[in-house]
């Protein structure tokens, strides 16, 4: 198959600066060259970029960063859109997870011209489901999935030429989620397999069920990864780390699962600050996990798994 590379450099969604630096460590550590290797036909379209932007101001003081995080989403919605009409399947990098309110809109864009329904899996330590209005931190990173669900309270973003129904959500991992957030998981129905869920089921099960409810509806997939879902101890790179991440083993389980579903249409490598690394184990980690989604394997196998 093809594969798209697309480097989102934004690093003014998260309150740490660093993520600028994501797509370079991810080039550096051989993500290109890892998925050639594996048989892919990989391009590299380069970084997106945005012109300075004059501030705006909001009803909500803590926001910062919003005319340029605006500009990112429609800067990134016209490149992840191109890029996933150029492939079988665009890697974004990022980037802090603002930069998924471009991506995945444009994939939904997508999506809805093919006639088919746009699924996400998240997979985040956070739901990252604040609106612009009840944002505490101001750090818009922690909004994309209110964005792309069509909700209110996001409208000094640009306007939505498609949604994601929150039915069509899955999130894995999340372990850390402010009062606003818990109130909108429960009034949208989003399905949040949380830690304490992944320790009770482990990831296989909620995971196949999702995969099942993707493939029924001939859907296509968008996975979002956001390196904090991974447990600091492997995955030190991040300005936002929650102790009680997913392991290595579940973490390659949950990536050679969805190869194996073939479902997959597009990826987001997100977060990932290089300042904070320990000589690039994150950004290699983040290379290998995202190998095994292209058909990395340990042993060769007579079958492919029932996904
Ligand atoms: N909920 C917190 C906030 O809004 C944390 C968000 C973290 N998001 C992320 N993409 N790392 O500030
Ligand atoms: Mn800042
Ligand atoms: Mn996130
Ligand atoms: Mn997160």
């Amino acid at each position: 198959g093809t594969c798209a590379l697309l480097g989102a450099p934004i690093e003014t969604g998260a309150s740490q600066r660093g993520c600028i630096m994501g797509p370079a460590s991810l080039r550096t550590a051989g993500l290109a060259e890892g998925l050639a290797g594996l048989g892919w036909e990989v391009s590299d379209r380069g970084d997106v970029s945005i012109a300075p932007q004059a501030s705006q101001p909001h009803a909500n003081p803590a926001l910062h960063h919003l005319a340029e995080t605006s500009a990112w989403i429609a800067a990134l919605h016209a490149a992840a859109y191109d890029a996933g009409a150029a492939c079988d399947l665009p890697i974004f990098m990022g980037g802090d997870h603002s930069m998924a309110a471009g991506t995945v809109p444009a994939m939904a864009r997508r999506a809805q011209e093919a006639g088919r329904p746009l699924f996400v899996l998240w997979l985040d330590a956070h739901p990252d489901l604040h609106t612009l209005e009840t944002s505490e931190s101001g750090n818009l990173h922690g909004t994309p999935v209110a964005y792309f669900t069509g909700q209110p309270g996001c409208d000094a973003y640009p306007t939505l030429p498609a949604t994601v129904d929150p039915a069509n959500i899955c999130m894995m991992g999340i372990r850390s989620v402010d009062a606003a957030e818990q109130v909108r998981i429960r009034e949208l129905g989003v399905e949040v397999h949380d830690m304490r869920a992944i320790d009770e089921t482990g990831v296989l099960e909620p995971l196949r069920r999702f995969l099942d409810r993707v493939r029924e509806a001939n859907g296509m997939l968008h996975v979002s990864f956001d390196v904090d879902f991974l447990d600091p101890a492997i995955a030190p790179a991040v300005g936002t780390t929650v102790p009680g991440g997913a392991t290595f083993r579940e973490a390659h389980l949950i990536m050679e699962t969805l190869c194996d579903s073939e479902l997959v249409s597009s990826l987001d490598l997100v977060e990932l600050n290089p300042f904070l690394d320990e000589r690039g184990k994150t950004a290699k980690l983040m290379c290998d996990l995202t190998a095994s989604l292209f058909g990395r394997r340990v042993m060769d196998r007579m079958t492919r798994s029932a996904y």
